[in-house]
């Protein structure tokens, strides 16, 4: 079973989401562009359109480029679906994305006509976005330590508190991490892409295919950390690792870094998870930016440098977010996925 799907596991037959871009409106102002986190948007003769670099089946459908775009030049067509195999969702995420409907309008009404009616909570809940364009400014130690303060007085298992943050303000660190995480996620990717997307300098080949030896590891792997090979997150990662320039820490002038306690009561993962999202809410709230970066898993690699950090045992790292000023209006209402309930009275 396992192998018989390989097929089905390393290119899966899906439909993705792609951007459709209005010329007429596009004043080539380059935000989509920044603000993209797989780069799938490059400027061409003053205008947005794909870029050339990487295929087109990339698309996460964050709709952070239509978040950004002053014009509303942007539109997102369409949404991540697979219809048969290891990753097949096709009949678990029924219909397509709708706007946030929590007074039970049943049809998309634009968020301002409801804001009023709705809490200052369900406010920052809908309108916060991941931040991938900053600043230069930095966030003062003042309103980092109201953000913490935010994380520490979430619930957790046994109330055990298992968190710890590392908060660096220093560019050149953020700099020597980005480069070390980049340098793990490219040995990952050698193990799990074809040749010819890992050489992504012309545009990308559909055809490509897997060696066997990684066909054999990515149907292995799959089983361990499917997440991590998902095909948007490969196709993600591809573009990170492809350009030296990219940078997974989006240029923001502060970096958190979360870690959890190992003997922590339950699951210090939700525990910690949650922290962080009364830390990202509340940074929100403050007219602060942030985006979670996953990415920094690949510190993994480098125990001694960690250790220069304070990330020693018993404490390891679960996540990391960016903070700063953002850069502009980003933050905005996006379509989701519509909720999975079974309701059982
Ligand atoms: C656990 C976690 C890890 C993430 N890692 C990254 C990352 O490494 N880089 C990045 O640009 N965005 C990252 N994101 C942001 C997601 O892409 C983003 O939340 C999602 O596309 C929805 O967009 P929104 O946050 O604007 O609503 C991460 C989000 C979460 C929750
Ligand atoms: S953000 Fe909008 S206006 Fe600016 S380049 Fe992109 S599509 Fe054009
Ligand atoms: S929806 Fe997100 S991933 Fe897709 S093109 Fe827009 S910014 Fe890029």
């Amino acid at each position: 079973m396992l192998f018989e799907n390989h097929r089905f596991i390393s290119f899966p037959q899906a439909s993705y989401a792609r951007f459709v871009l209005d010329e007429t409106r596009c004043n080539g102002c380059g935000r989509c562009i920044k603000t993209c986190p797989i780069q799938l948007l490059m400027i061409k003769d003053e205008k947005a359109c794909p870029n050339e670099r990487y295929d087109d089946f990339r698309c996460i459908t964050c709709q952070n480029c239509v978040s950004v775009c002053p014009q509303d030049a942007i539109t997102i067509k369409g949404d991540y679906r697979v219809k048969k195999g290891f990753w097949k969702n096709a009949d678990l995420v029924k219909g397509g994305k709708t706007l946030p409907d929590p007074l039970f309008f049943h049809d998309e009404k634009p968020f301002e006509d409801y804001e009023h009616d709705l809490t200052e909570t369900e406010k920052v809940i809908y309108k916060r976005r991941s931040i991938r364009l900053y600043r230069k400014k930095q966030v003062p130690r003042e309103l980092v330590h109201r953000v913490i303060e935010a994380g520490r007085f979430a619930p957790s298992a046994g109330n055990n508190q298992p968190w710890k943050f590392i908060v660096i303000q220093n560019k050149d660190l953020i700099s020597e991490i980005n480069q070390k995480c980049k340098k793990f996620i490219k040995i990952v990717m050698r193990g799990t892409m074809p040749d010819s997307w890992l050489k992504k300098q012309t545009p990308g080949d559909k055809n490509a295919k897997l060696k066997k030896w990684q066909t054999v590891a990515t149907s292995l792997l799959v089983k361990w950390r499917a997440g991590d090979l998902d095909p948007r997150a490969r196709g993600g990662m591809n573009t990170v690792t492809s350009d030296p320039d990219y940078d997974i820490f989006l240029g923001a002038p502060t970096l958190i870094i979360i870690l959890a306690d190992k003997r922590g009561i339950g699951s210090i993962d939700l525990d910690t998870g949650i922290c962080t999202q009364n830390m990202v809410l509340a940074a929100h709230s403050l007219g602060l930016g942030t985006c979670y970066i996953g990415l920094i898993d690949g510190l993994m690699m480098y125990p001694k440098f960690r250790k220069s950090m304070g990330i020693t045992h018993p404490f390891e790292i679960v996540t990391s977010f960016t903070l700063g000023y953002p850069q502009g209006q980003i933050d905005n209402i996006v379509k989701r996925e519509q909720a999975r309930v079974n309701w059982i009275d």
